[in-house]
């Protein structure tokens, strides 16, 4: 048992399983207070059970923190109200929020319906700006706080469940922004992206999935072997969310991490690589026949096109 966030009093969401169970838990051997959200669904966001959440409350209490269970839904802005309520209620502050949950319901683009798109966007993306909302004004009151949100590799594009990426994408610019927004006042906000064993990674279907995407050609073919060897226990990248959430880390403000078990990795924003430049003033707007030379011979230089055509040339 550590002592690095004696004192505060978190919400951490998907804390029933997986990431959320071992960040709840690095979070409470450091002291911390937490209050343990998650609805207990599956990976694609079906059904209900408590047992998770309740489990992990237990595991927080004998680390000798309080810990409380909270079942609602992070996409339910009234649920993620509830959620940060029951910290200040509980504790009698909100310090930490970490923000977890999250499903997966993949499917190519022309085949995905609008229930899906929408169910995923709104756990992932509408979920951290849920929680976020509601603790914001808190945080900046006090002026202290520590957000810390989940992104994943597929935000820059993953292939075959686009619902999933862009609300990743999504909450990597919610991130950035709202660290802009809430720095000032002492209230940092940064996002880990994690490769862990879950039931997320790890589960038949989703070997299938993977091993489908490689015959395919939409994923490299070492994929599925550099996963199995790569992917450890989410406990043992834990503390590093730990960390961001600590006083330690009190100038780390509007960064996303790369973190697995075997490497810690600093992800940059996208900036621009490659400009050509013109006064537009003297020379006039750019035409089609200029923008056709200077596109391959100045912006896209070595660029290789992610999914070539397989078709003949139209
Ligand atoms: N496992 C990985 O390698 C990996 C990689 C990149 C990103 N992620 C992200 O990490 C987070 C955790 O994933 P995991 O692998 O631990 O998955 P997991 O399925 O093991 O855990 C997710 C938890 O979130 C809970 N949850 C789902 N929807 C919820 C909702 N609406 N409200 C409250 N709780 C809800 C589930 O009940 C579950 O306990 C997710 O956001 C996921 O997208 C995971």
């Amino acid at each position: 048992m550590g002592d690095k966030l004696k004192g505060k009093n978190a919400i951490v969401t998907g804390a029933g399983r997986g990431i959320g169970k071992a960040v709840a838990i690095a979070l409470a051997q450091e002291g911390a207070n937490v209050v343990v959200c998650d609805l207990g669904g599956g990976v694609d966001g079906s059904g209900i059970d408590k047992t998770p959440a309740d489990e992990v409350v237990a595991e927080c209490q004998k680390l000798g923190v309080k810990a409380v269970a909270q079942y609602g839904d992070v996409s339910s802005f009234t649920d993620a109200e509830a959620m940060v309520r029951a910290c200040v209620d509980n504790f009698g502050s909100i310090e930490i929020v970490a923000n977890i949950a999250g499903i997966d319901k993949p499917k190519m683009i022309w085949n995905m319906t609008e229930e899906e798109w929408d169910q995923v966007v709104a756990v992932h993306l509408k979920g951290t700006f849920n929680t976020t909302r509601h603790a914001a004004p808190l945080m900046r009151e006090q002026k202290y706080g520590r957000i810390i949100n989940t992104v994943s590799e597929a935000f820059i594009g993953g292939p075959s469940h686009l619902n999933y990426a862009a609300a990743k994408g999504g909450i990597a610019t919610l991130t950035y922004g709202a660290a802009r927004e809430l720095g000032k006042a002492g209230v940092t906000v940064n996002a880990i992206c994690p490769r862990a064993w879950t039931r997320m990674t790890a589960d038949d279907k989703v070997i299938e999935g993977i091993k489908k995407r490689i015959e395919a050609g939409l994923m490299p073919a070492d994929q599925l072997d550099r996963m199995m060897n790569e992917l450890a226990d989410p406990s043992y990248f834990a503390a590093f969310v730990a960390y961001l959430a600590s006083p330690d880390a009190a100038d780390i403000n509007g960064q996303v991490f790369f973190v697995s078990g075997t490497e810690l990795g600093h992800w940059t924003q996208p900036t621009i690589d490659t400009k050509v430049t013109r006064d537009w003033k003297t020379e006039g707007p750019w035409t089609f026949d200029e923008i056709v030379k200077l596109v391959p011979s100045k912006l896209l230089v070595d660029y290789v096109n992610p999914a070539p055509a397989q078709t003949e040339k139209k």
